[in-house]
């Protein structure tokens, strides 16, 4: 997807810094995500990519830079708002971080507890989002009783049940044999096109990178050192960014 500036992005970083003493983890790292797109950024181990996120979420407060969620500096917004705007963001994180004392359904039910409306409506919801992800026969199954990749579905039928505009996703193939994570990747394509979300993707698997991304940052010296199409990457003749394609 072509940047194109008068469309305003969705999430939008700029100029973020942040250090822990003496390590410089972000420097004046900016970036946009644009409606519809697949974001990958990739970066080495401890280049901050976890940082950048937590940021972004509100679990760690930057030193100076902006992040605008939908066209909102979060700085600015009261709690009551940011609560509601953090709702829009769905996460699907490495672990899968099912709550292993309650069935499928009970884990999708939680997120909705906070939702009257939804919360109504939960056996619907909980259903369809099961069935987006193909796994509602598991609906009364315990975690323990998932496989990897199956908890990892479950997981992410767990983030969609609120209908997020904009997902973020953390190593999403981690720990995965490689079909399942074939399957994990088609899923994410999948529901890209159904619920026209846009997605940020942090990943190391270069095979995700090349499936499902429409454009790359590679996150290299706390910045965003180079963007573009996968290709365009894959072909650079700069030292640090063909590292990452051998
Ligand atoms: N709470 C913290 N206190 C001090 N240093 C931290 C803290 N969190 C992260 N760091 C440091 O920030 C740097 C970036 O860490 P981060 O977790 O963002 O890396 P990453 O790119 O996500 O790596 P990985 O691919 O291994 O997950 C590391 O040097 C790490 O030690
Ligand atoms: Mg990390």
């Amino acid at each position: 997807m072509k940047k194109d500036t008068n469309i305003k992005p969705v999430l939008e970083i700029k100029n973020l810094n942040k250090s822990f003493d003496n390590n410089h983890v972000l420097i004046d790292f900016s970036m946009d995500l644009y409606k519809g797109e697949n974001l990958v950024i990739m970066g080495k181990s401890g280049s901050g990519k976890s940082v950048m996120i937590k940021c972004l979420v509100g679990l760690m407060y930057a030193d100076s830079g902006e992040i605008h969620i939908m066209g909102k500096d979060i700085s600015k917004l009261k709690q009551t708002d940011l609560n509601i705007l953090r709702t829009k963001i769905g996460f699907l994180f490495q672990g899968s971080a099912l709550y292993d004392s309650m069935t499928v359904r009970e884990n999708l039910e939680f997120p909705l507890r906070n939702h009257k409306e939804m919360y109504e409506n939960k056996d619907e919801l909980v259903i369809e989002s099961l069935e987006s992800v193909g796994l509602l026969s598991a609906i009364d199954l315990m975690p323990d009783e998932l496989s990897g990749g199956m908890k990892r579905r479950v997981a992410l039928a767990r983030t969609l049940i609120l209908k997020p505009k904009i997902m973020i996703y953390d190593e999403p193939t981690t720990g995965l044999d490689p079909i399942t994570a074939k399957e994990i990747i088609q899923l994410m394509r999948d529901i890209q096109e159904k619920y026209s979300t846009s997605s940020l993707i942090i990943t190391h698997d270069i095979d995700c990178a090349r499936v499902i991304s429409n454009r790359m940052i590679l996150l290299i010296d706390g910045t965003n050192y180079v963007e573009g199409t996968f290709k365009e990457l894959e072909n650079s003749k700069d030292k640090k960014v063909k590292s990452f394609f051998k």
